[in-house]
C-alpha cells in the first residue's frame, strides 16, 4: 500500500544543523519507524504500545502526524541524520505539542541505531529554535518517566531547567509513574544551564567506591536493621525494607543530579560485594560533609576508612578534574559513637568543635555532634 500524497503535508519546514536534519515524515521512514517502536527502551519510556506494527506504523505517518500537523495542536517531525553505516536516513521523530497561551510539550523518540551520538540532542535544539524563533512560544515543557536519564540529559542539554519528580503523574503502562519535569523559557540560553554531576566510580586497593545497584538492596537492608546502625542512624526507618532500599536509590540518583548529595556502595574490591556505604550528604560551594556505615560484617577491618579516603580525594578534587572542588570536608559524629569518632581519626579528621543538640536521637534525646573536618591541601588559602 502506497501512501495518499496529501497525506503529507506540504508546509513542513525543514530545519537543519550540520548532519542532523528536521523534515516531514515520509514512506520510506517506514520500516525504520516500526523497528524504532519495537525496541525495548521505546517501549519502557513512552506511551507507545508492545507489539507495533506496519498498520500502526502506516496509521502514525498517513493519519496521526498529517492530523497534528493541519489541527496545529502537534508538529511532528522526522530527524534524519547519517546512519552507522554511512547511509543517510530516518533517526527518530520529535514532537512539539501545543498546550495553549505559549506553551508546548515536547517528545521525542530516536532509532536505536542512532543513541548516544547527539543526533537528539541536536534534533531538540532545533525544534526548540522553531518553537521560540519561529513560532514566537514562551514555554516549552519536557515530561519523562523518572528515571529516563537519556531523555533528562537530552533536555539538560538543549537548556531546561529540572523541576522536580511529581509524584504519579504520568499514565503509562496501566498505572500511574512519577514523573520528572522541566522546562526551558524562550529568553533561557539554550544550553546547560549547570554542570551534569554524575557519581565515578574510585578505586581503593580492597573497596571500590562506586554507584549502588538494585543487586546491593537486600544487603543494604540488613546492614540498615542492624541495631547498631539503626542506633546511630536515627533517620533509617525501623524496620528497614526492601522498599526503602530502592527509593533511597532513587533518591541517591536524584541527589547526584541536582550536585545536591552523593551517596555511594563501598563494595569489595575483588567480588564487588556491598560492604557499606559513604555519601556526601550536604555541601555548599566551599564545603562537604561526609558520612559512612558499614555491613556488620564488614566491621573492623578498616574498609571504611579506605572508602572515605578516596571520597575524600574525590571531594578536594577540582571541578574540571571531575572533583568536587571543595575547600573542606567534614564529618559531624554522635559524641557517644566512638566508633566512627575512631575512624575519623584514622582519616586524618581534627577537631573543630561542638555542634549543640545537633541530632534528635530514636530516642529522643539530643546529641551534641562532635565535628571534625580536614581542609583541601591542594588549596593554598
Ligand atoms: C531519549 C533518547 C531519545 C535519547 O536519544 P539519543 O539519540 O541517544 O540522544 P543523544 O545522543 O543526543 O543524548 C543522549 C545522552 O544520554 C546519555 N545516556 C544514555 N543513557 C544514559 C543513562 N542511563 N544515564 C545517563 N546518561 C545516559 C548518552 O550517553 C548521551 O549523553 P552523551 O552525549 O554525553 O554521551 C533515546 O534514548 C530514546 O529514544 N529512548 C527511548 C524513548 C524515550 O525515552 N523518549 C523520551 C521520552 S521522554
Amino acid at each position: 500500500m502506497t501512501f495518499p500524497t496529501a497525506a503529507f503535508p506540504a508546509d513542513v519546514p525543514e530545519l537543519g544543523d550540520g548532519d542532523v536534519r528536521l523534515r516531514a515524515h515520509c514512506e520510506t521512514d517506514l520500516p525504520a519507524l516500526v523497528e524504532q517502536c519495537l525496541d525495548p527502551e521505546t517501549l519502557a519510556w513512552t506511551t507507545i504500545p508492545a507489539g507495533y506494527g506496519e498498520e500502526e506504523g502506516r496509521s502514525f505517518l498517513s493519519v496521526l502526524v498529517p492530523q497534528g500537523w493541519r489541527t496545529g495542536a502537534e508538529r511532528t517531525f522526522a530527524v534524519e541524520a547519517t546512519r552507522p553505516d554511512g547511509t543517510r536516513g530516518y533517526a527518530g521523530s520529535v514532537a512539539l505539542r501545543d498546550k495553549g497561551d505559549g506553551r508546548a510539550a515536547v517528545g521525542f523518540v530516536s532509532h536505536p541505531a542512532l543513541r548516544g551520538r547527539g543526533v537528539m540532542s541536536t534534533a531538540l535544539g532545533l525544534l526548540l529554535d522553531h518553537a521560540f524563533d519561529d513560532l514566537g512560544l514562551e514555554t516549552v515543557i519536557w515530561w519523562a518517566m523518572r528515571g529516563n536519564w537519556a531523555s533528562r540529559k537530552v533536555a539538560w542539554r538543549c537548556g531546561f531547567t529540572f523541576g522536580g519528580t511529581v509524584r504519579r503523574w504520568l499514565a503509562e503502562h496501566g498505572d500511574y509513574q512519577d514523573a520528572w519535569v522541566a522546562t526551558v523559557h524562550r529568553d533561557d540560553p539554550r544550553q546547560p544551564r549547570g554542570p551534569w554531576w554524575s557519581l565515578p566510580r574510585l578505586e581503593a586497593e580492597r573497596v571500590t567506591v562506586r554507584p549502588l545497584v538494585a543487586a546491593d538492596d537486600p544487603r543494604i537492608v540488613e546492614a540498615a536493621n542492624d541495631p547498631t546502625l539503626q542506633r546511630w542512624m536515627p533517620s533509617f526507618p525501623a524496620p528497614y525494607t526492601a522498599q526503602h532500599a530502592t527509593e533511597f536509590r532513587a533518591l541517591v540518583d536524584d541527589a547526584a543530579a541536582a550536585g545536591a548529595a552523593f551517596s555511594w556502595a563501598i563494595a569489595d574490591a575483588k567480588t564487588d560485594l556491598l560492604l557499606g556505604a559513604v555519601a556526601v550528604p550536604r555541601r555548599t560551594d566551599t564545603s562537604a560533609e561526609i558520612g559512612y556505615w558499614l555491613h556488620p560484617e564488614a566491621r573492623g577491618h578498616g574498609y571504611v576508612r579506605d572508602a572515605v579516603d578516596a571520597v575524600v580525594a574525590h571531594v578536594f578534587a577540582p571541578r574540571d578534574h571531575g572533583g568536587i572542588g571543595a575547600l573542606r570536608a567534614y564529618v559531624r559524629v554522635d559524641e557517644l559513637n566512638r566508633d566512627s569518632l575512631a575512624v575519623a581519626y584514622a582519616c586524618g579528621f581534627e577537631m573543630a568543635g561542638t555542634e549543640r543538640a545537633g541530632l534528635v536521637r530514636r530516642d529522643g534525646t539530643f546529641a551534641d555532634m562532635l565535628v571534625l573536618e580536614r581542609v583541601n591541601p591542594l588549596i593554598d588559602f
